[in-house]
């Protein structure tokens, strides 16, 4: 097995998921094995950069990435960050997905993100009358917008306005890296990681969501029947708040496993403003479960380790897991049912098959 914590799907531009070998069992997922999901070629910018607020602000103003620090307070909030693509593959046994990479359960993480709150930049500027959006601008160019465009998206100005909300310049105790949008990005807890925009260069406060396409043609869930390349502005469900997830991690796919106890591990994480309540794992599919022990501690904008023991008999068998929220929703059954074009938000249960060898 490779040590690297990185799955590198892509070079150019660099994408990258986390092994589940790195992710299992941390509640923390260290910066050098954390997934990177890049729409284009990295930026490299100074600590000079110029981040402007602009739209429906009292007074426009450009702040320099290294001043934000200085001039704002700090604030720390540790949140998972997981990509709308995460575990695409458990689609891919239904329909393929032609161009958008395989994500297996690894396009998610958890990190303490430092820096100033979204919040109080925005009461330094002055928000006008008629603003309901916030959106944002990266310094990235992606061709794959058409026309090629900055990165870009936006959340609701409640959201923006929250406590959660964070222009970070540090993960993790350390100076925001490159990969996750250095000097600054913005980090949206609860919210799909397509709205949490990296290397930050434009604040613009709006009566409207933004026109990016990554925000108004991209990330967007379509009926099944639809091809992404006839979807136009607003089509389809713009995706927000996180679904409801989990997945399995150890025992990982396909691997092997000695017949008698087994410990089952995983993350599950409720997205939005929720928090996970319960987890369940079933070794004969789905006919019976048991509760998985949740560990640490309830917070809506991180991911909940779990762990469960089971008894595996020799031969083979799938490993099932669903997770429940405080709304008592739970995971739905399958990917059929949730099957979409881009393969966006596959929450169905986690299935991990093993082959169990006698003890
Ligand atoms: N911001 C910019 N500027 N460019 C991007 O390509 N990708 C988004 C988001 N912010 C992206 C971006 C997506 S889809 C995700 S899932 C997260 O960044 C991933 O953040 P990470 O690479 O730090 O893990």
């Amino acid at each position: 097995m490779s040590d690297d914590p990185l799955l590198v799907h892509e070079d150019d531009p660099y994408n990258a998921e986390t092994r589940t070998s790195a992710l299992v069992g941390r509640e923390i997922t260290p910066n050098e094995a954390f997934y990177v999901r890049n729409h284009g070629p990295m930026p490299r910018l100074s600590s000079e950069a110029r981040i402007r607020v602009d739209g429906l602000v009292e007074r426009v103003t450009e702040f320099a990435a290294g001043e934000l620090a200085d001039r704002f307070e700090s604030h720390e909030v540790t949140a998972t960050l997981q990509c709308a693509g995460n575990r695409r593959t458990g689609f891919l046994d239904v329909r393929d997905i032609p161009g958008e990479t395989p994500w297996g359960p690894g396009a998610t993480g958890t990190a303490r993100w430092r820096g100033v709150r979204l919040r109080d930049v925005l009461a330094a500027v002055g928000v006008r009358e008629g603003a309901t959006h916030v959106g944002f601008t990266g310094a990235d160019l992606s061709d794959a917008a058409d026309p090629p465009s900055e990165f870009g998206a936006s959340i609701p100005l409640a959201k923006a306005m929250s406590d959660e909300v964070l222009l970070a310049v540090e993960m993790n105790g350390e100076a925001l890296p490159l990969e996750h949008g250095a000097p600054v990005r913005v980090v949206v807890p609860g919210w799909i990681g397509a709205r949490s925009v990296k290397w930050l260069t434009r604040v613009e406060v709006r009566d409207a969501p933004s026109d990016n396409f990554f925000q108004a043609v991209s990330y967007r869930l379509l009926p099944a029947e639809t091809d992404p390349a006839d979807a136009g502005p607003g089509d389809g469900i713009s995706l927000g708040p996180v679904a409801l997830n989990c997945d399995i991690l150890d025992p990982a796919t396909g691997t092997e496993v000695h017949a008698g106890g087994v410990t089952v591990r995983g993350y599950a994480y409720a997205g939005g403003e929720r928090i996970v309540t319960r987890v369940d794992v079933s070794i004969d599919g789905g006919e019976s479960w048991c509760q998985a022990e949740l560990l640490g501690e309830a917070d809506p904008w991180t991911w909940r380790l779990w762990t469960c023991d089971v008894t595996l008999e020799p031969g083979t068998t799938t490993i099932l897991a669903r997770a429940w929220d405080d709304t008592a929703a739970a995971q739905p059954e399958h990917a059929a049912s949730l099957w979409n074009p881009k393969g966006y938000a596959n929450n169905s249960w986690a299935r991990v098959p093993v082959r169990v060898r006698p003890a």
